[in-house]
């Protein structure tokens, strides 16, 4: 039996802010009081410091095989590394390959990921060919092996897209056993259309990637997921939205009264699309789908957060060294998508979310792990601090600031998108189920510590 007392911080969920001492005994929050003697262990003074409930990546990709290579960081690395800032739980995606099978697909993954975690993990079900066998499989997939929602691409054409058909059939199944759609919505033929049109013109540096992927081919994808998602009554969560055209596409649903899941990645909110346009092939870099956009996107995405009408602020972290970016240096299609993120995230958010008062603590906490948690049938097990839940628990010092560099982060990846950054505020300790795994930048968990987190299925009355 180990025993953990934090005391004098002051906790901070999604709606509420109070000053009290937290005892923690093996893995759980057992106590929250005034002021608490309880003999431990270990005593952690937070005075001065916050206490949020540890951070929820929903959307990771640890060594994905993407594009002819794999996703830098695997899930010791890059679960770590998020461990370092502040994110003590992932959902990552078991992604089947076309012809093969959804068991298979999560077979894998947890072969990548069991015994190599640092940080508890859950999967998502990407579902790239939805056929008879398939449709066999979501009963299975959803009450043993504890995945709820199941993935769709609306682009990647040839690689991972489904047709409509394909999508709304997979809707239909999902609402019979108790899962929720999710989808990377951009219209995939008009991509591969405009990608075909700049290459046959000679056009092949990086700022051609977002030239071909233009806001209303998210837009468009993102109505259309909204109105199958409609017509079959399926909940529906559309991940890395960029763009207002796209959150209108919510409003109006909204309006109709059909309740739509949505999640922004940091990076939408923080880089924009000037990024492609630098000199050579720096471009590359932020190179992702759907890519970074307008500052006027970036606005319309912090005031969604405020609207209530994005839920959740991700990474889609899938990191790619600058020598495998370098695959596309002769043809912008063929740079791996993807960025990383997983690190800094939550310092980031905190930073330029809540001490450029832009959201409040609450707001802060809600999008960085309570909602996830909540449509992800995680709650209250994760997303909050409470006595019942598992103490994992960010003790964070609003006051100290740190600039982020390549130099001194944790991610398996050779730059970083906010190289010289100054953030302010830093994640102290980092408590995982009741074990201080970083401990003022020493990590204290080995290879392996993180668990897999069955969850539940997907309730309307989360
Ligand atoms: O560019 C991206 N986003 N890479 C990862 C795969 C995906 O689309 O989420
Ligand atoms: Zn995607
Ligand atoms: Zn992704």
């Amino acid at each position: 039996m180990s025993s953990l007392l934090v005391k004098n911080g002051t906790i901070v969920t999604a709606t509420d802010r109070y000053r009290a001492d937290v005892f923690i005994k093996d893995e759980k929050v057992v106590a929250i009081a005034d002021s608490l003697d309880e003999s431990a262990d270990r005593v952690i003074d937070a005075q001065g410091c916050y206490l949020f409930p540890g951070g929820i990546d929903a959307h990771t990709h640890m060594e994905l095989p993407f594009m002819g290579t794999f996703a830098s960081d695997t899930f010791h690395s890059g679960t770590l590394a998020g461990l370092y800032g502040g994110t003590t739980t992932i959902v990552d995606f078991a992604i089947q390959t076309q012809g093969d099978s959804l068991e298979a697909a999560i077979q894998e993954w947890h072969r990548k990921a069991d015994g190599h975690a640092v940080g508890d993990y859950a999967f998502h079900c990407a579902v790239t060919d939805f056929n008879e066998d398939t449709r066999k499989e979501i009963p299975r997939v959803i009450n043993e092996h504890g995945i709820n929602s199941f993935k769709t691409f609306m682009a990647y054409k040839g690689a991972l897209m489904v047709d409509d058909r394909q999508m709304f059939e997979l809707m239909k199944e999902l609402v019979k056993h108790g899962g929720i759609i999710t989808t990377h919505a951009e219209n995939g033929d008009m991509v591969d259309h405009l990608v075909q049109k700049f290459l046959s013109e000679g056009k092949t540096e990086p700022r051609y990637h977002v030239l071909s992927r233009p806001a209303i081919c998210e837009a468009e994808a993102s109505g259309r997921a909204i109105d199958l998602a409609y017509q079959a009554d399926c909940p529906l969560y559309i991940v890395h939205m960029t763009c207002e055209e796209a959150l209108a596409r919510v409003k109006a649903a909204a309006a109709r009264n059909q309740k739509v899941h949505v999640e922004t990645c940091v990076q939408y909110l923080l880089l924009d699309e000037s990024l492609y346009f630098q000199e050579g092939f720096e471009g590359a870099k932020v190179v992702m789908s759907p890519p970074l956009r307008k500052p006027k996107d970036q606005e319309a995405l912090w005031a969604a957060i405020n609207q209530n009408l994005v839920q959740h602020v991700a990474t889609d972290h899938c990191p790619f060294c600058s020598d495998q970016k370098e695959m596309g240096i002769d043809n912008f299609s063929k740079i791996p998508n993807g960025a990383p993120g997983i690190e800094n995230r939550f310092e980031l958010m905190y930073s330029e979310g809540v001490a450029q008062e832009r959201i409040s603590l609450n707001k802060f906490v809600e999008v960085t792990s309570t909602m996830a948690a909540k449509i992800f049938g995680l709650f209250p097990r994760k997303g909050t601090i409470a006595v019942g839940s598992d103490a994992d628990i960010v003790v964070f010092d609003p006051d100290k600031k740190h600039t982020i560099s390549a130099e001194t982060h944790h991610m398996r990846v050779d730059y970083s998108a906010y190289e010289g950054w100054e953030v302010q505020g830093k994640c102290r300790q980092t408590i995982l189920r009741g074990t201080v795994a970083i401990d003022d930048n020493v990590p204290l968990v080995e290879e392996g510590f993180g668990k897999y987190l069955p969850r539940e299925p997907f309730n309307r009355r989360y």
